[in-house]
């Protein structure tokens, strides 16, 4: 039941995990506020969601452009009456040549599209569920934000901030009624991860993953990581000794 009638706002849904979980949402009963770039994606989505007798509409819209994103959640409200739950998943992989070598420009846009996209939709919707004292917002992050990561330098620090953002607004956000959960998934197949070669460990399938984000929310949790046998590798790296850590982590060749 936690889903019927709820209203959820999703970036990031014309393909992979947000695309999985617009449909597992639609399935259980949500209207949904779908966003993307890639319109004919979205649209598709739609239709298919709509198959579950539920309303939805869609945002072609980046998710760096604040203005944007500020106008498509107030599009949300007013159509809705609210929005109860925040899903923000745009997000990029920063796998180039041009990132990998730091190119500011490059690091830039890992950056702006995972952190201040994420930051630009928290904007959108948090002061209006404050006020009305109830919300939801989930920030899907990543287990490579827990330290450094090799080859990963934009994608780490991107998620590292994402994490370290959305655990401070629940803090701010503790006596207002709105909850915080944030999600660090490990290596999930989608088209952010296809095209590596090299073996990527504990690599999930969408189907077994979608379950675990769903519970994620549906329990309201702070944090959820999985899976977990990466999430305990990540929690142990977390505290060594930087000595020991180059030696594990330097060696990872999964981005390749
Ligand atoms: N797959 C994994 O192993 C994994 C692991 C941990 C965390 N994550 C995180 O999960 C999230 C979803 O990733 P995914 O694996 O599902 O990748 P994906 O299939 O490439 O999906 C990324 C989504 O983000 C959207 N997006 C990217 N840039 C955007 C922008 N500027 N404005 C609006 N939307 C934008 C894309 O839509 P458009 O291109 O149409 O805009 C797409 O819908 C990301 O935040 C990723 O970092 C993934």
């Amino acid at each position: 039941m936690f889903w019927q009638d709820k209203v959820v706002f999703l970036t990031g849904a014309s393909s992979g995990i947000g695309e999985a979980l617009a449909l597992a949402i639609a399935k259980r009963g949500a209207a949904l506020g779908l966003v993307a770039r890639r319109r004919e994606l979205l649209d598709d989505l739609a239709d298919r969601c709509r198959k579950f007798d539920i309303k939805v509409r869609v945002f072609p819209l980046d998710v760096t452009d604040e203005e944007a994103l500020y106008e498509a959640a107030d599009e949300m409200r007013a159509e809705f009456g609210r929005i109860d739950i925040l899903i923000a998943n745009a997000g990029i992989g920063g796998n180039d040549e041009e990132t990998r070598a730091y190119t500011p420009r490059a690091v830039r846009k890992v950056i702006d599209t995972n952190l201040i996209g994420a930051v630009n939709a928290v904007h959108a919707v948090a002061p209006q569920m404050a006020e009305r004292g109830s919300g939801h917002l989930v920030a899907i992050s990543s287990l490579a934000g827990f330290r450094g990561l090799p080859k990963s330098a934009a994608y780490s620090a991107s998620k590292a901030g994402m994490t370290a953002f959305f655990e401070s607004v629940r803090l701010d956000l503790k006596h207002s009624g709105v909850d915080v959960t944030i999600i660090q998934p490990g290596f999930i197949r989608t088209p952010l991860t296809s095209g590596r070669t090299n073996k990527m460990p504990f690599l999930m399938e969408l189907d077994d993953a979608i379950p675990l984000f769903l519970k994620a929310i549906e329990k309201k949790k702070k944090f959820a990581a999985f899976p977990w046998q990466l999430a305990t590798l990540v929690r142990a790296g977390k505290i060594m000794p930087a000595w020991l850590y180059d030696r594990i982590a330097g060696r990872a060749r999964y981005r390749e």
